[in-house]
């Protein structure tokens, strides 16, 4: 990795989020959130949930700010669909959930946090580039990057940390060459989107993130004399220019790590759950057909992305409580996917559940881009694993894995095995 040059922090002023006015109605004392996992593939006991309590409840942020947390399956799919809710960053009233995110106001986060029309604007010259046929035609590479790195850990077993050796690298390797970024470089970019995910001050998240967009400012300047043929390249040759260079730096940022992060954690955390549920795998392993199922299951039953955060532009009526503008929302995806209105014996994992219309990739206008990537990624990955390491088995007690805090996109930071 050669040297990246440290540009100058930017001196754009941080507009703060105004503490909003106390939520309505104020009988019951909000839970602090977010809470670690225990069981990594269980949400905290200390979240509400539903049905226990109502589908909108009330947590208390880092910061003392209050906002709703709603945990009903029907009631996040309602409001994630509804326009009255902004992902907008840059809103005033916008929550900072972690310390990690309180400068989220300085630079416009593209897609993710934006609303329409600029968020449409942005996600209509992206979706060519993830749309099921392309990924389809992707599955062979795909299934190529998987052996060569099964193939890696088989000669130098046998035992491995699988974060390391499979999980990282899978989706790494697949979101390099689907953007056209060099590989060579992915200690770099794993290591300060992991600080980027994790960090504890916001100092050090900034750190991360400007080292980060120091190296797509390069990476970009060289691709505008030398193009390649990736994703990035097709936004920059873009006939309509509708994106600045900042704008395609952040939005490079954003796929890059949406692209390894989120999937990564899925194939270490998938893996140590089918692990830990020997006869759902031996189910699996008996019919290979039921995978594309056990990847919806899985993401169901994970829910790798701790909550969605919104802040209400407009009053909103739900469930018999009225969210009022400028008062934070997060929608539970962990605790949704467990609702038992939705899902019968929702803690369970069962390979053979139809878990379709979970909202494990959100709902509405910015539903994952990159779901039908990460399916066609954990099938093969899963598939392939379980097929080459039939011996696969935990090199630690199961107590003793690593998992992620809450509040960040869980998974666990290393996953010993053997075979
Ligand atoms: C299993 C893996 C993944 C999970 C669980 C996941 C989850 C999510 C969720 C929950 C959202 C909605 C966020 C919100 O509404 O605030 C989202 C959005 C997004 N995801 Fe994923 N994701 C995964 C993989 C990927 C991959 C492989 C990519 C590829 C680049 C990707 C790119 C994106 C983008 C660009 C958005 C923003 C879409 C928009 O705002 O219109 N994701 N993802």
């Amino acid at each position: 990795m050669t040297e990246i040059a440290q540009p100058p922090l930017s001196a754009t002023p941080f507009a703060p989020a105004t503490p909003a006015a106390p939520l309505t109605p104020p009988e019951t004392a909000a839970q602090p959130w977010p809470q670690d996992r225990v069981c990594p593939y269980h949400p905290p006991a200390g979240h509400p949930s539903a049905p226990e309590d109502r589908p909108l409840t009330r947590v208390t942020l880092f910061d003392g700010r209050e906002v709703w947390f709603v945990t009903g399956h029907a009631e996040v799919r309602a409001l994630l669909g509804d326009r009255r809710l902004s992902a907008d960053r840059q809103h005033p009233d916008f929550p900072v959930t972690m310390p990690r995110l309180a400068e989220q106001a300085i630079r416009p986060i593209p897609l993710l946090g934006t609303d329409d029309p600029l968020h449409n604007r942005q996600r209509r010259t992206l979706i060519p580039g993830f749309g099921l046929q392309r990924i389809n035609a992707l599955r062979p590479a795909i299934q190529q990057v998987v052996d060569e790195l099964l193939d890696r850990m088989l000669a130098a077993g046998p035992e491995a940390d699988l974060v390391t050796a499979y999980a990282l690298p899978v989706p790494s390797t697949v979101i390099c060459s689907l953007l056209d970024v060099p590989y060579a470089d992915h200690e770099f970019f794993e290591s300060r989107s992991r600080r980027l995910l994790v960090a504890e001050t916001a100092a050090e998240a900034r750190e991360a993130r400007e080292e980060l967009r120091a190296y797509f400012r390069r990476l970009l300047d060289r691709k505008r004399e030398t193009p390649g043929d990736g994703l990035l390249d097709t936004l920059l040759a873009d006939p309509a220019g509708t994106m600045d260079r900042e704008e395609l730096v952040s939005m490079a940022l954003l796929l890059l790590i949406a692209g390894h992060e989120t999937t990564s954690n899925m194939i270490s955390l998938g893996t140590y759950t089918l692990l830990r549920h020997p006869e759902q795998l031996a189910a699996l392993r008996a019919d290979p057909a039921l995978m594309r199922g056990a990847v919806e299951e899985l993401l169901r039953y994970l829910s790798i992305a701790d909550s969605l955060v919104r802040v209400a532009v407009a009053d909103v009526e739900v469930a018999g409580e009225t969210i009022r503008t400028g008062e934070g929302v997060l929608l539970a995806t962990p605790e949704a996917n467990r609702d038992p209105a939705s899902y019968a014996d929702p803690d369970t994992l069962d390979v053979h559940r139809s878990a379709r219309h979970h909202v494990a990739f959100g709902y509405g206008i910015h539903q994952c881009l990159g779901q039908n990537l990460a399916r066609a990624e954990l099938e093969i990955a899963f598939s392939s694993l379980f097929a080459r390491i039939p011996t696969l088995r935990l090199a630690v007690a199961p107590d003793e894995v690593s998992v992620k805090p809450g509040g960040t996109v869980q998974g666990l930071f290393a996953l010993p095995v053997t075979w």
